[in-house]
């Protein structure tokens, strides 16, 4: 099987890249390398390139056999998508409506889409399952909302089958590929953290100590990378098999507040992390945690690797990282 991954050179993608080349799919990865490094494409076909670009997408497409393709490239950084909607539209959804009108063109007809829990908003209650509302409070959540709806409505005229895979908040690392989470700007909590613990932050902030949460800061769901990898891998397999469409939400089930994670790297790793407690910042919900009930049962997919095993290859990815 031959399977396009739009932004396989960033985070996620490549790891999941990695994930199908080991279950011995082909792979072509399309990444601009606007926030993705080359180094992290450890396996298949490179092509550095915009995967909104038509005539790069026509001539993979006429010249490889594409079986599917995981859409993973996009911006995603919250506050940014507030302060430049523009960007994120043009990227995350105009840029989409050309990959999926290329797919339909050539007759591929089986996508899974990133999609993110950011589409839930502030939740009505957790864990979070797929009926939840989507009421997305930010640009991001939109264009990822917005995404799953080009999905249905691509579904519904052209027979597209997806799987849009809302994630929770991935973490981790695969320390035996040698890859791993690096972001320019960095905006996640577990890599903050370590740049505190080596000194390259004097301090790190915690946002709100006032949640009606144990310790009163936010808690969120995390998922080791390898554990979402696995989930792309099962999810395209059911679409194909299957011939449908089905979305999912990827966590763990389990929440941990910012604290808690705070202290269980201070205990890991035994290094003091300074923070210091802010106000809270807008828009971000006390709790997200998702409900894994239905990827248990379509998918038998069940996370294996716990807060420690993320926070211990995350740690030893930061001490050796490359890129
Ligand atoms: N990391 C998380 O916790 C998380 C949570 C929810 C959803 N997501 C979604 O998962 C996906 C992957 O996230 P990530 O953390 O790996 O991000 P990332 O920034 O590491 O990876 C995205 C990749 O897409 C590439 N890219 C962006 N625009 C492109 C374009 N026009 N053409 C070609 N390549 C382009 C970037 O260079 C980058 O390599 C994103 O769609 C994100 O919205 C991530």
């Amino acid at each position: 099987m031959n399977v396009l991954i739009t932004g396989g050179a960033g985070y996620v993608g490549s790891h999941c890249n990695n994930f199908l080349n080991q279950k011995g799919i082909s792979t072509i990865v399309v990444d601009d390398l606007s926030f993705g490094h080359r180094e992290a494409v450890k396996q298949g076909t490179f092509i550095e390139g915009d995967f909104g670009n038509k005539k790069l997408l026509t001539s993979i497409f006429k010249s490889e056999h594409i079986d599917a393709v995981i859409h993973f490239a996009a911006l995603a950084d919250v506050a940014d998508s507030v302060q430049n909607p523009s960007k994120y539209y043009c990227n995350n959804v105009s840029k989409m409506i050309n990959l999926l009108d290329a797919m339909v063109e050539h007759s591929i007809r089986h996508i899974v889409f990133s999609s993110s829990a950011a589409i839930f908003g502030e939740p009505k209650f957790v864990p979070i399952d797929e009926l939840h509302r989507q009421l997305p409070i930010n640009p991001y959540g939109e264009t990822k909302c917005i995404g799953e709806k080009l999905l249905r409505d691509y579904g519904k005229a052209y027979g597209i089958k997806y799987s849009a895979l809302r994630y929770f908040n991935a973490a981790g690392a695969d320390i035996d590929c040698k890859i791993g989470e690096s972001h320019n700007p960095e905006h996640h909590l577990i890599p903050l953290i370590f740049q505190t613990a080596l000194g390259k932050r004097k301090k790190m902030f915690v946002y709100g100590n006032d949640y009606n949460t144990p310790d009163g800061t936010c808690i969120r769901d995390f998922v080791h990378v390898l554990d979402l990898a696995e989930a792309h891998y099962l999810a395209l397999n059911y679409i194909l098999k299957n011939d449908t469409s089905e979305s999912f939400n990827l966590g763990n089930n389990v929440g941990f507040s910012v604290l808690e994670i705070i202290k269980t790297f201070e205990r890991i790793a035994n290094i003091k992390v300074a923070f210091e407690i802010t106000d809270q910042r807008p828009g971000d919900p006390a709790r997200l945690i998702a409900s894994n009930k239905k990827t248990k049962q379509l998918l038998n997919w069940d996370p294996k690797l716990t807060i420690e095993d993320i926070l211990n290859s995350a740690w030893e990815w930061e001490k050796s990282r490359t890129y």
